[in-house]
């Protein structure tokens, strides 16, 4: 899908005015930025719509309820930024980024502020998701101990863990990463939720809580498994074993469906997409209406 605008839009939005990205300023008394007191979204948007927006918003809105913010910001009024940033950057086919945090008061009080101003910002970059390399070969992953806090359902921006495990797996010359808790079970990856197909054909997802991120494209994804007869089993899975798995995969708002090929230096099968990874794949894209 050809975009008009790759990489990011020159428009962006800041608390309540669109700016252009280049002109967009925050205080560096941000306690997003002194404390990563903040959440955020990504988006995706294909042929000019964004995906599942509402449930975006839905767990935006969970993640400030769970960091105590006392209230969400307009919902409407996201909405509608969001489409407006996409129009305005003419973005047919990548993401919009939001984020929230508890705003800047001139000092550093670890304490929170019982009235936050908060700072909202957000922008959309255009970037191909669909057909890439990666859907189509996979992507080889590596495993790495999961050193995050303890509220990985809420989408924080602390994202330190997250981004060292990615550069780990570019140093490592892969392109991800999976994270590895202390009893061994893989929990997700560094911005994904992890799948496996098992020999038997079951596929197996890690159940929600604390421990991972409510993916939105998981749950579409179950739903559109449930909607076909299928079913998806939600439980941990090791390590060990999601590499003497049939197939893996992963799901995000950027990866879509991607197939997982090599993990901690082992073939996944037979070292190629497999069959129910495919399948997975085109359910997704008749979703969204891709052809
Ligand atoms: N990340 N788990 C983690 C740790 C994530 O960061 C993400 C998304 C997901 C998948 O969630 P969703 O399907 O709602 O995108 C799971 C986004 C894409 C990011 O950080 O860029």
């Amino acid at each position: 899908m050809a975009n008009r605008t790759a990489g990011v839009g020159k428009f962006a939005w800041l608390n309540g005015t669109f700016v252009t990205a280049q002109e967009a300023r925050v205080s560096p008394f941000d306690r997003g930025f002194l404390f990563a007191d903040g959440v955020y979204e990504v988006a995706a948007v294909y042929n000019g719509q964004l995906i599942d927006l509402e449930r975006h918003l839905e767990r935006l809105e969970r993640s400030l309820r769970e960091l105590g913010y006392p209230k969400a910001p307009d919902r409407r009024q996201l909405e509608v930024m969001h489409r407006e940033l996409v129009t305005l950057n003419g973005i047919e086919e990548g993401l919009v980024y939001l984020q929230v945090t508890r705003g800047a008061y001139g000092g550093r009080d670890f304490a929170a502020p019982a009235q936050p101003r908060l700072t909202m910002f957000a922008f959309a970059e255009g970037k191909q998701l669909l057909d890439t390399a990666a859907h189509r070969d996979g992507i080889r992953v590596i495993a790495t101990p999961d050193i995050r806090w303890a509220r990985r359902d809420i989408k924080s921006v602390g994202l330190l863990a997250q981004a060292m495990a990615k550069t780990e797996a570019k140093a490592a010359g892969k392109d991800d990463a999976w994270f590895v808790d202390a009893g061994g079970t893989v929990t997700e990856g560094a911005s994904a939720n992890a799948w496996i197909v098992t020999q038997d054909g079951d596929i197996v997802t890690r159940a929600l809580s604390n421990d991972i991120l409510a993916g939105v494209t998981r749950l579409a994804m179950m739903d559109l498994v449930s909607q076909t007869g299928g079913k998806i089993i939600e439980r941990s899975f090791s390590l060990e074993e999601a590499k003497q798995a049939a197939e893996a995969f992963a799901t995000s708002a950027v990866a879509l469906v991607t197939p997982v090929v090599e993990l901690d230096g082992v073939r996944i099968g037979d070292g190629a997409p497999g069959p129910v990874t495919r399948r997975m794949q085109a359910l997704y894209r008749q979703a969204i209406g891709a052809r």
